[in-house]
Parts: C-alpha cells; sequence; structure tokens
C-alpha cells in the first residue's frame, strides 16, 4: 500500500495501492498512510518525510465506492470517519518534522488534500498531470482541509473556481495560482529538491500555525488570508454576488457549491482546528445527500462504464473504423464529418452536389478556425484534420468504407434509395447506419441487402457538443453492428446508449413528454412564466414551452400526426391539437420568429402576448412544486414504460440518456434514479394522485405497483 524507506535520515513514503487501478484513499490505504506516518514521526533518526507514489500518479483522489458505502453510516459515524482523517492530515503539519509532497503525477481530491496538509509540494512539470479539488462535481466537497488550506494558501478569490467548479490545473499552471511550490523537470530533480528543503527547513510551520508558549505547533485564531479575510470589503462582496450566482446557477437543487461557500466563509474565521470540524460537518450533510450518491452512481460510474462499452457484445472482436463514408452534408452529415476528422478517420461526405457537400466540409473548417482564433488549435493540426473530409457528388467515391452514416432528409423513400446505391460499396461485412430521428430502422432496413448489418444511429445536435449516441437495434440489427457502432462511438469519444427499435426511439419518445406536458399546463390555464420558471428550476435547461418553440411546431404536429394516422395517439390529444393550431397562425416556434414566444429582432425573446387569450389563466394557480412534479413524473413514467416494454436494454442507458439526450437533471441521477431518489411507494402513491387530478397518463404501471408492493425500487 505505502512502501516506506529511509534515506539520508528521510522517510520516503510512496504510494502504491495495487489492488486497484490507481493510488486512491480508501480504508486500507489510509490505514496503512497513518501507520507509516505514525512510524516515521516515532522514529527519532528520522529528521523528516517526503510523500510521492510508486505509479504514474500521485494520489488520485478518495475511493468513490467507499464513500458510497460510507455515506449509508449514521451521521454520526461518519462525522467520526471524516475527523479521523482531519487529524490524520493535521498530523503531518504538527509532527514537528517537514514534510514534502513530491508529487510525480495527478493529485486530485484527496491526493491533493495529502499535499496541501504537507509543508512543501513539489511538481513534476508533466502538461498531462492533472491538480485540483474536483469534489463538487459528484456532488461532494473537499472533505479533508481542502476549503480550509487552499483559500488559506491562495486566497478565497482564486480559491473559489477551483473549489467550486473543480477547475483542474497543470503543475505549471499550479505553480502559477500559488497551490504548489516549484516544478521539477525530471524525478531526480524532484526528489533532490525535496531532500534539500528538509535540510533547509528543518522546523517548517504552515502559515497558518503558530507556536504557543510552550512551544507547541497550534492553529492561528486571526490568520490572515492573502487577498483578505472573509468579512474583508472584497471578501464580503465575493461571498454576496458569489451565493447570490450560485443560488441562481444551481436553483438549490446542488447542495455542494454552497456548502463550500459556508465551509469557507465559517472555518476561514476560526483556527484550523475548529475550522476542520466545521468543513466535516458539512461533508457529511452533502456526501449523505441523494444528489452526491446520484452523481456517483450515474454521472461517475455509470459514465465510465457506457464509455468502457457496458452495452457492447462482449464476444465480438474489436473493431476499428478508419473509412467512414456519410450521406447528406447537412446540419447533421456536417457534425458527424468533423467529429469523425477530429477523431482521425477518413471521411467521404457525400451530398447531391459537390457544392453542396463542400458545404459541410466547411462547417468543419468554421469550427476549427474559431479553436485556431482561441488557441486551441493550430492551423497545421486543422489542416491534417481537414484533410480527412474528403467530399463528393459521386456515390462510387464510398468504396472502401467500413461504416456508411445516412444523414439525408427525414424522408422514408430518399433513404431507401440512397441505402440501395451506397451499400454496394461498404466493405465486406461493412455496417450501414440511419441518423433517422423518427424513422422505425426495422422498417428502413427492408431497403439493405444485408439488414443484419443495418442499424440506427442518432446523433443529437450539434453533434460536435452532444456526448451522446443513441444506437437502435432494429429487428435484424446483429451484435456485429452493434459491436462496429459501439467501437465507432467510442473512437470519436461519445457516450453510446444502445436502445431496440420503437416509434421515437426512447430519447425523442419520452423527450416529447416534457414537452407535452409543458403544452398540458398552458392548456389547463397556468401561468407560461410559471411553466417555465418550474422546468428550470427543476433543473431543466430550458424551460417546456422554449424548448418546444426550439424543435418546432411544425415537426410537434407532423410526428403526432403520423402516431394520430397510425391510430397509437387519440385525434385531441393536446400536443396534436396545440401543434394543428400554431401552424395555422403561421407560429412554428423560433424558426418563424413566433411561437410560444416572440423573438424580437436583436431582442430577448419573451413570452407571447397572445396566450393570454387563447389560453386564459385559471383563477387557482399551482404552487411551482406542483408544476415541477408534472413536469418531471412525465418524462419518468414515459421511462419506465419504455423499459418495460424492452425499448431500453440497461438501467444504466436509460439513466445516462435521459441526461445526455434531453437534460434531465443529473442531480436526480437520471429518470429511473429519480424513482429511487422518491422512494418506490412514495412514487406510485404520487402518480395516482396526479393521475387523480390531472389524467390517466399520470396511473403508475402494473408493474411499478407490484414493485411498490414488495419495496423494492430499479437500482436496490
Ligand atoms: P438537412 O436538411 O440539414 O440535411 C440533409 C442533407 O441531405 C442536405 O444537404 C441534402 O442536400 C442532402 N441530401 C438529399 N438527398 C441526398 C442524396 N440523395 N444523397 C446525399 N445527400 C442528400 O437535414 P439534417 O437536419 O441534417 O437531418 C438529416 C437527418 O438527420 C434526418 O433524417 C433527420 O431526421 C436526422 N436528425 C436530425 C436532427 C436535427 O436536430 N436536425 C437530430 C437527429 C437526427
Amino acid at each position: 500500500m505505502i512502501n516506506y524507506s529511509i534515506k539520508n535520515n528521510v522517510a520516503i513514503l510512496s504510494w502504491n495501492v495495487s489492488n486497484q487501478p490507481m493510488n486512491v484513499l480508501n480504508d486500507e490505504s489510509i490505514a496503512a498512510f497513518k501507520s507509516s506516518l505514525e512510524k516515521a514521526y516515532a522514529d527519532t533518526d528520522v529528521k523528516g518525510i517526503i510523500i510521492t507514489s510508486e505509479r504514474p500518479e500521485f494520489v488520485a483522489g478518495a475511493d468513490l465506492r467507499m464513500l458510497l458505502k460510507n455515506n449509508q453510516l449514521p451521521a454520526a459515524e461518519m462525522l467520526d470517519f471524516s475527523m479521523q482523517l482531519h487529524t490524520l492530515f493535521r498530523s503531518m503539519e504538527t509532527c514537528g518534522k517537514p514534510v514534502v509532497s513530491a508529487i510525480n503525477g495527478t493529485a486530485l481530491g484527496g491526493g491533493f488534500e495529502i499535499a496541501l496538509a504537507s509543508h512543501y509540494r513539489i511538481a513534476l512539470n508533466n502538461p498531462k498531470t492533472k491538480i485540483g479539488l474536483p469534489e463538487v462535481k459528484v456532488g461532494l466537497l473537499p472533505g479533508a482541509g481542502g476549503t480550509q488550506r487552499l483559500p488559506r494558501l491562495i486566497g478565497i478569490e482564486a480559491a473559489a473556481p477551483l473549489l467550486l467548479e473543480g477547475k483542474e490545473s497543470s503543475p505549471e499552471q499550479a505553480l502559477k495560482l500559488g497551490m504548489i511550490h516549484e516544478l521539477a523537470q525530471s524525478p531526480q530533480e524532484m526528489m533532490d529538491k525535496a531532500f534539500a528543503w528538509i535540510t533547509a527547513n528543518p522546523k517548517p510551520l504552515q502559515p497558518w500555525d503558530e507556536l504557543d508558549k510552550k512551544g507547541n505547533i497550534k492553529g492561528r485564531d486571526n490568520y490572515k488570508v492573502p487577498g483578505g479575510n472573509v468579512q474583508s470589503p472584497k471578501g464580503v462582496q465575493i461571498f454576496m454576488a458569489g451565493t447570490a450566482l450560485l443560488n441562481d446557477k444551481t436553483k438549490g437543487n446542488y447542495p455542494s457549491p454552497l456548502a463550500i461557500m459556508s465551509c469557507v466563509y465559517e472555518g476561514l474565521q476560526v483556527n484550523m482546528d475548529r475550522a476542520m470540524k466545521i468543513e466535516a460537518r458539512h461533508f457529511v450533510k452533502v456526501a449523505k445527500s441523494s444528489v452526491s450518491k446520484n452523481l456517483i452512481r450515474t454521472m461517475f460510474f455509470g459514465m465510465n462504464e457506457a464509455n468502457k462499452g457496458a452495452s457492447r457484445p462482449k464476444n465480438i472482436p474489436a473493431t476499428d473504423t478508419k473509412q467512414v463514408g456519410v450521406l447528406g452534408a447537412g446540419l447533421m452529415g456536417a457534425g458527424i464529418a468533423y467529429v469523425s476528422a477530429m477523431a482521425g478517420i477518413k471521411v467521404i461526405l457525400k451530398d447531391v452536389s459537390i457544392e453542396n457537400a463542400e458545404k459541410g466540409k466547411d462547417y468543419s473548417r468554421a469550427l476549427l478556425d474559431k479553436a485556431i482564433s482561441r488557441g486551441k488549435m493550430d492551423r497545421l493540426k486543422a489542416d491534417g484534420i481537414l484533410s480527412f473530409i474528403h467530399p463528393t457528388a459521386n456515390a462510387a467515391d464510398l468504396a472502401g468504407s467500413d461504416l456508411i452514416i445516412e444523414a439525408v432528409f427525414e424522408n422514408r423513400d430518399l433513404k431507401a434509395t440512397v441505402t440501395k446505391e451506397s451499400e454496394p460499396f461498404l466493405n465486406e461485412n461493412g455496417v450501414f447506419g440511419s441518423n433517422t430521428s423518427t424513422l422505425p430502422i426495422t422498417g428502413l432496413a427492408v431497403a439493405s441487402a444485408k439488414p443484419e448489418n443495418f442499424i440506427g444511429l442518432h446523433f443529437f445536435s450539434p453533434v460536435d457538443k452532444m456526448q451522446l449516441v443513441e444506437i437502435i437495434m432494429g429487428k435484424d440489427s446483429s451484435d456485429y453492428a452493434l459491436a462496429v457502432c459501439c467501437d465507432y462511438v467510442k473512437k470519436i469519444r461519445k457516450t453510446p446508449i444502445v436502445v431496440n427499435d420503437s416509434r421515437g426511439f426512447y430519447t425523442s419518445r419520452c423527450f416529447g413528454t416534457y414537452s407535452g406536458e409543458g403544452m398540458e399546463l398552458l392548456k389547463d390555464g397556468v401561468n407560461p412564466v410559471l411553466i417555465e420558471n418550474a422546468g428550470k428550476n427543476a433543473g431543466m435547461p430550458v424551460g417546456p414551452l422554449a424548448v418546444t418553440d426550439e424543435v418546432a411546431l411544425d415537426l410537434v404536429y407532423k410526428v403526432a400526426g403520423q402516431a394520430v394516422k397510425d391510430g397509437v395517439l387519440a385525434e385531441s390529444d393536446t400536443s396534436y391539437q396545440m401543434g394543428k393550431k400554431f401552424v395555422e397562425m403561421g407560429r412554428l416556434g423560433k424558426k418563424s420568429k413566433g411561437g410560444f414566444y416572440e423573438y424580437p429582432e436583436g431582442g430577448k425573446k419573451h413570452i407571447w402576448a397572445g396566450l393570454a387569450e387563447l389560453f386564459p389563466l385559471s383563477a387557482n394557480q399551482p404552487i411551482e412544486h406542483e408544476v415541477k412534479q408534472r413536469l418531471l413524473y412525465r418524462q419518468v413514467l414515459e421511462t419506465v414504460k419504455c423499459w418495460e416494454e424492452g425499448v431500453i436494454r440497461t438501467k444504466l442507458d436509460a439513466d445516462l440518456g435521459s441526461i445526455l439526450a434531453w437534460g434531465f437533471p443529473p442531480y436526480l441521477g437520471g429518470t429511473l434514479s429519480f424513482v429511487d431518489t422518491i422512494g418506490i411507494v412514495a412514487f406510485v402513491a404520487e402518480c395516482d394522485r396526479l393521475a387523480e387530478a390531472y389524467g390517466e397518463r399520470f396511473r403508475p404501471t402494473a408493474k411499478l405497483r407490484e414493485m411498490a408492493f414488495v419495496g423494492k425500487g430499479f437500482f436496490e
């Protein structure tokens, strides 16, 4: 765990948690670290301590699995555990011997907190090394002194983005910010510098400590924080503006940034020993919250699993797409070409004319120019990426493609034509993917000579920004085709979810309920401002009416119209009727500069005044919570139905898809995690209440009732 050696009267504690993929702080490694430190403190021959690592990283942070386990403990036990860690780290500062961290690689979270509790920090100058406190990203706060030592070291203002956004720094940036003391160019130089510092500083004191009358180290009561204390004019300004900004950003849904602010505000007014207790209490509170559990489970472990290919068939050997054909150089095709070229894949970008195809390539050119102007890309590299994209109007140029992705107009006949035209140019065993947003894959596969190699590859707009790709299995799509797509999605560094064929697949179907419930609320006479604010305050990125305007009301009308025609939706359906009404008025949404909102030239969009006449406000406006419930429960219930119908294959894909595709709030862990967060019994009861009040669309399924009966949620 911790290799212990002595050299020139210095104890070297080298982290080597060999039973984990990385050096992490867990029950075992903390105990080993503690006993190594105690051995060094007790050995009178040891004049100083160097902490470093045997592995490429220094220490990558706390073991989140341990945290998930520990946050089941009663609060008092967790507090105790937290304080033991604080006491251990504090002992490094007060042991009377110089302690140096020789940061040979990434030092994040608890890893950087070890370094912060050392008297001196030297980092190996490797630009790949990351240094920082990213706990906020998983709903936590730095719980081993980070909220106290970092602002004391570099000031409140400089520490704020590092603590509140979890920004990570390279060693050079960390040096500039004052997070470390110096850089070393080689491991040898790093160790030499560590030894030299120990020799020169036999009795170091942290800036926030002093000696009492007996010569013992104790925390200073009135430590002057660089840049001003919390109650200095600057400090007051930071806390007043910062708290308001954070409340606006988090809408009260994410407790950890505000808890971090509290730790800094309260902790910096007292000495270090008392400050640690303050931090520990706040830590326990956020660690026990459902928010951190959800973020750790879905956004950390879930995302890692999905990116590693959790949904990829295991029995198919790895494939490598070296050339992709993209049909249609419009909005989506151009984006798909860009992300493929960025991953070093040769792209044949085909449209009906060479001009159209070139225009599609210009999209990449524009994105790369922007990156160059921001200093994120150099011309040489950009030219290299562009050289991967070959615009053409000739289907024969697709020859040699491992994968062809079709992104032509949403028209069944056209899609059949291009499938037949281009499929012969695929490599043997090549795969054909359709980026259709609405047409069932099984139906489109009819045009294919090899339906087993035909599959859905649903990207989201804008392709360069949206991380998710929804892979859709048609009736005949093979595991091989799925494996090729999973490998390709991984290569372009996106996250895949895999779903079965169905109307609207998974994501469009569930997303539609958010927009749909917004329209129901409007029909019920709820104030549109309340509807929009409730959506955003619940954590959705945009209000349901605004997002419907963005999607466009003619599309809503068209999709609902098709469902009515196919007999799966009643003609009285609100989305259908409202879509129809707005199309008749020529108010198609953002693209026609008018929908539920007005989009004045050069001005800010605002709710269209005409809504007041069309949908008179009811005398009894609901409270915001009720509107939130309606908006969230509809999305969740639709996901549950997709799960029960076998549209979704794994619960993880359901959760990740909901967050990455249509912006279901991450703090809720995704649509299925939502049920567990509320508790299955309470969830079913609330569905019944909503169904009585607003209609059968809220009625829980029989399966949900069974689950409630046995008291078992989705993830228990
Ligand atoms: P678009 O209208 O921007 O582009 C379609 C392109 O296909 C045009 O450049 C057109 O010239 C080209 N095209 C037409 N016939 C062709 C042929 N025979 N061979 C090659 N190219 C041909 O459309 P957009 O928005 O890029 O959509 C494309 C597909 O992606 C549609 O199926 C759409 O439903 C789907 N989709 C769209 C999303 C969006 O947000 N726009 C999101 C996800 C999927």
